[in-house]
């Protein structure tokens, strides 16, 4: 078994509510992803995520699961799941599950059980604390708007959650509950499932002594991540269960600053193999939705990428991604769809594919999908957009305009549009295909250095990987103008091959010009 298989690997993420949907009820199936494997083995790509596919009163579209080792109906039954597991592995990829086990839904049986009284056997599964005035225990605020408190009237105290209240957070502390947890992974790893996507990973353990924010942090999400208990709980997870196996293990890294990751991943701490972080995605705090923030420029987007290639060097890994079902289409922030639609698509997805790290390819993005234009509020659904409408006081206030001009911009709604069949696969996808074959041919894009030729320029991103006598240089304009670009003196260019790019080849120079949005690879000796 080759070690690195997860480094090379590439990821593909299915929202199955929106991925394809097999009986025509409008609503995305896992019979619908079966008839897409062919789609998808033909693109390249190596391990699917399916989004949660769990029981859920949907709330927040899966990720408050109501029974854990049951299929949401609207999506099929086990054994379409079972079926599917089978197809994919006929097919030689690799199914992973989205583990939402920082929370589950208020409807699962041991929430139900916990809220009866003080003294059920489930009532330490979640986090109670009784009120001292009227007010909650502490100042935390959810990610989904209001308190992260909510009062149970059944036995007068209150429950955390950190997202939605129908999103009760479940108790670490607690080793029965853990052990629930273990067996219920065993349960799907046993199944033949590859692995496991960790939903908000680093929240698992809680700051126990419930203190407000720290001075100068009110209001701070991040503050919620990297609990004093869990490596303890990760170590454990691994020892207990996932080392048992051979899966793969993504974190979502919310919270982790770079300097941290290596706490998760690094080599000899028997955690996670990668996690991701949201450096780069577009801040949806409460606020945002009046006053969305201003899209990162170049310099700031390398500089994040150069920041976590920096941190984790050679110890720990990475997973990379542009676009998920959390962020808007990152051809709307970085591409431009009106005049370089396919060239801009192109040239993100090179960046994806040739930078350091295991690719995440978000579900319709090998297709060019941009955000969809919302007329009506109404027309989102999400509950975070929901909450925050509700919480500011947008109808009230006279403030829906400003609302909805900000939910076009970073609204979660926008990647959870159903994929357009008719219009694939495309010339678009046709690109992410060939990248992906030359992956799988120039290692030295999943194993070289990450060398950024100039940090400081904010219109072409030029970087080099390396490995040995390896080494492949990737040029990408992120403007819709003519660029000149310098080579470096210092690259050897006497003997170079043009691999692949968004525009007719041409050899390289000292001096270059791009075309708008244009992309090329060459490799060098
Ligand atoms: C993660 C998921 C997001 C979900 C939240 C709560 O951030 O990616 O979609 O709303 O966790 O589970
Ligand atoms: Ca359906």
């Amino acid at each position: 078994m080759n070690n690195n298989w997860w480094k090379e690997a590439i990821i593909y993420q299915i929202y199955p509510r929106s991925f394809k949907d097999s009986n025509a009820d409008g609503i995305g199936d896992l019979r619908g992803i079966l008839s897409g494997l062919d789609y998808l083995k033909n693109l390249g790509v190596d391990v699917l995520w399916l989004s949660p596919c769990f029981a859920s009163p949907n709330v927040d579209n899966g990720y408050d699961v109501s029974d854990y080792e049951d299929i949401m109906p609207e999506f099929g039954s086990m054994a379409d799941f079972d079926a599917l597991l089978a197809a994919a592995h006929e097919r030689g990829l690799k199914l992973i599950l989205d583990l939402v086990v920082n929370h589950s839904s208020d409807q699962h049986r041991w929430f139900q059980e916990s809220r009866k009284s003080k003294h059920n056997p489930y009532r330490d599964y979640y986090i109670w604390k009784p009120t001292r005035t009227a007010a909650p225990p502490n100042d935390w605020i959810s990610f989904f708007s209001g308190p992260a408190w909510s009062l149970d009237p059944q036995t007068g105290e209150y429950y955390l959650h950190l997202f939605a209240k129908q999103q009760p957070d479940l108790n670490w502390e607690n080793p029965a509950l853990r052990q629930e947890i273990y067996q219920m992974m065993r349960f799907w790893l046993d199944k033949g499932v590859d692995g496991f996507r960790m939903d908000v990973i680093p929240f698992l353990s809680k700051d126990t002594t419930f203190a407000n924010y720290p001075a100068g942090r009110f209001g701070d999400l991040t503050y919620y991540a990297n609990g004093p208990r869990i490596h303890e709980f990760l170590q454990e997870m691994q020892h207990q269960v996932l080392r048992h196996y051979n899966c793969l293990t993504v974190g979502e890294g919310f919270g982790v600053l770079a300097e941290q990751a290596n706490l998760y991943v690094g080599k000899d701490r028997h955690e996670l193999q990668m996690i991701y972080h949201f450096d780069h995605a577009v801040p949806r705090e409460e606020a945002r939705f009046l006053a969305p923030a201003p899209e990162l420029s170049l310099i700031e987007l390398r500089g994040i990428f150069n920041r976590w290639n920096n941190a984790l060097g050679s110890d720990g890994w990475q997973n990379i991604y542009f676009g998920n079902h959390d962020n808007p289409r990152v051809l709307s922030r970085f591409g431009n769809i009106d005049q370089y639609r396919y060239e801009s698509a192109t040239m993100l997805a090179t960046v994806l594919l040739t930078q350091r790290g295991t690719p995440s390819l978000y579900q319709g993005d090998e297709l060019g999908m941009s955000n969809h234009l919302f007329a009506e509020i109404e027309q989102l659904t999400d509950v975070q957009v929901k909450n925050a409408y509700q919480n500011l006081e947008v109808a009230q206030k006279g403030l829906s305009e400003q609302f909805l001009a900000a939910c076009n911009s970073i609204a979660r709604d926008h990647a959870r549009t159903p994929i357009d069949w008719k219009k694939a696969p495309n010339e678009i996808y046709d690109y992410y295909r060939q990248l992906i074959q030359l992956r799988k041919t120039n290692l030295v894009w999943v194993h070289g250095d990450c060398i950024d030729l100039d940090p400081a320029d904010n219109a072409i991103w030029a970087y080099t990987r390396q490995l040995d006598k390896d080494q492949c240089l990737i040029v990408c304009n992120f403007t819709d103008k003519n660029q000149l670009f310098d080579l470096p003196e210092a690259l050897s260019i006497e003997k170079t091959v043009w691999l692949v790019g968004n525009y007719p080849p041409v050899g390289i120079r000292q001096k270059m010009q791009l075309k708008p949005y244009e992309t090329r690879v060459y490799r060098l000796y």
